[in-house]
């Protein structure tokens, strides 16, 4: 027993969890995901399919989890419907396949919409803890994501208590849940660092069904070192925003940012860090990598409030072997406050995200390859880009050696429209769309961002078309796409069939 309640072990905890039932995870990408409890869960659906019975559940999360929750579950066929974002590579290809069915959302939305009852009942919340009180307190570990709501809302709780993560992590979290409407009132943050909630949940001991414990690393990775092409986007961005300060459109004292994940994001962070005309300044933000922690030690972030600390392991030790100092400057908000459209309008966030790819008109799309196959998810860009005071999105200019223009007529998906999106940012140049129309932003777009080798082919594109307030022609729209399909390249597409 702790306290009151029983140490489980994961198998004794798998084997609580029922065929078809839905369970709430904690944990966002992948900081603070259980990761002992869904390994056993797998292990459990293998043997019921090797004994002829049928075993799969709902998996609900913040974000991203790591390969012992999302990787194992969905090697294991034991996934029958999954929200709101992932990144397994195992569980992309079955969603691909069309074996699970995946519901992509905007992350600031999870919470509510599993609290208003849209995802159906939850059956227990399986989270990761650093801590827990004999009155049914649990202290988060690396991130907060969904776990309040799972909490609140599931039938039961099964706590993973990690002592990788140590229990002085008390005062790391800010757990606040809005009233739902018709009584929801304003959330009261007016700054990055305002504190709103208390630093545990707190549940009614009796439904914590027992207690399992682990000493396991986050999933987490380190980044690959930026490269001249993510370095010269990050200078990029750097540059703009740096004159955006001197045009005195942004305030001197500057703004807080948030950043998507990833290795751009992650250079992007660095130059603005670098840049003597760019003070030292607060994030805003769903997930904090290394840069930041190494940013903040520098002093160059001054505050950080985030969903998850989403750092190798490395960056995360010196963290926590500092965690008096860092206490005082990293907040981990539920996603439903870190990404919540109220506060990023009213906080006046700058934000910066990735594209997979960007039409020449603005329109972007950051969820799917060649209009098909998911990659990841929306995630929290939407919540962003949609509200943000400047939304900028960068991407290298082509991917796959150079064969696909990130920079094409018409987005094969679209996430984010052209009229959220702001500022497009290339390893060429950054385009400001800011105020101008469909032709001015597609000749910009394509002159200062688009590789040179494919810009005559987008400008035959746009000079084919004629009239209209959008330059658009719906049978070429996607001849890059359909070629890259049919020849592995979408270099030299010839437009003369369809002119005239
Ligand atoms: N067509 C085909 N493939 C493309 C492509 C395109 N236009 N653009 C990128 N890719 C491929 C890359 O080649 C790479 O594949 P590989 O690993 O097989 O080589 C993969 O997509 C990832 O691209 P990469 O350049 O490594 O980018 P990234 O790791 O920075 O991720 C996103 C980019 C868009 C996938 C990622 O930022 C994401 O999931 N965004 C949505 C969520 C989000 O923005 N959250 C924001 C708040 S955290």
């Amino acid at each position: 027993m702790i306290f009151s309640f029983p140490l489980l072990s994961a198998e004794e905890a798998a084997a609580l969890v029922e065929h078809g039932q839905t369970v709430g995870f904690s944990g966002f990408t992948p900081a603070g995901a259980p990761k002992a409890i869904p390994m056993a869960i797998a292990e459990r659906a293998i043997a019921e399919h090797q004994a002829g019975r049928e075993f799969q559940i709902g998996v609900l999360t913040g974000a991203s989890t790591g390969t012992s929750l999302d990787g194992a579950l969905a090697k294991a066929d034991a996934i029958s419907f999954r929200t709101p974002y992932q990144s397994d590579p195992a569980l992309r290809a079955r969603i691909n396949a069309g074996q699970t069915r995946f519901f992509d959302m905007h992350l600031s939305l999870m919470p509510q919409a599993t609290r208003y009852g849209f995802l159906g009942p939850v059956h227990w919340a399986v989270v990761e803890a650093s801590d827990l009180t004999a009155g049914g307190g649990i202290v988060l570990t690396s991130s907060v994501g969904c776990a309040p709501t799972f909490c609140n809302k599931a039938e039961k709780i099964i706590v993973e208590l990690n002592h990788r993560h140590p229990p002085t992590l008390l005062g790391m979290h800010d757990i606040y849940e809005p009233a739902d409407p018709p009584h929801r009132r304003e959330i009261p943050i007016y700054a990055a660092s305002d504190r709103i909630g208390s630093p545990v949940i707190k549940v009614d001991p009796a439904r914590i069904a027992g207690v399992v414990e682990t000493a396991a690393d986050d999933e987490t990775h380190g980044f690959a070192d930026a490269t001249p092409i993510t370095e010269k986007i990050g200078e990029n961005v750097a540059e703009f925003l740096a004159a955006e300060i001197a045009a005195g459109r942004v305030p001197k004292s500057f703004l807080p940012i948030q950043s998507g994940v990833g290795d751009i994001a992650n250079a992007v962070l660095g130059a603005l860090g670098k840049h003597p005309d760019i003070p030292a300044f607060e994030m805003y933000t769903e997930v904090l990598q290394d840069s930041v922690i190494r940013l903040m030690k520098n002093e160059r972030v001054k505050f950080a409030s985030s969903c998850s600390l989403t750092v190798s392991h490395a960056t995360l030790r010196s963290v926590y072997d500092n965690l008096e100092w860092f206490r005082k400057r990293i907040l981990l908000r539920p996603q439903e406050i870190s990404n919540n459209p109220e506060v990023i309008r009213r906080l006046g966030i700058i934000s910066i995200n990735t594209a997979i790819e960007v039409d020449i008109f603005g329109n972007v799309n950051s969820t799917h390859v060649m209009g098909r196959q998911m990659m990841n998810g929306i995630g929290g860009s939407g919540d962003f880009t949609r509200n943000a005071y400047l939304s900028v999105f960068t991407c290298p200019s082509t991917a796959k050696g150079g064969k696909i223009s990130t920079i094409v007529p018409l987005v094969s998906h679209m996430d984010h429209s052209e009229h959220s999106v702001q500022i497009v940012a290339t390893e060429y140049g950054i385009a400001d769309l800011r105020g101008r129309s469909p032709y001015e932003r597609a000749t910009m777009i394509i002159q200062n961002c688009a590789h040179p080798d494919f810009r005559d082919e987008l400008n035959g594109y746009l000079e084919m078309v004629e009239g209209g307030h959008t330059p658009q022609t719906l049978t070429a729209a996607f001849k890059l796409h359909e070629q890259y399909l049919r020849t592995g390249d979408m270099r030299g597409v010839d437009w003369r069939q369809f002119v005239g």
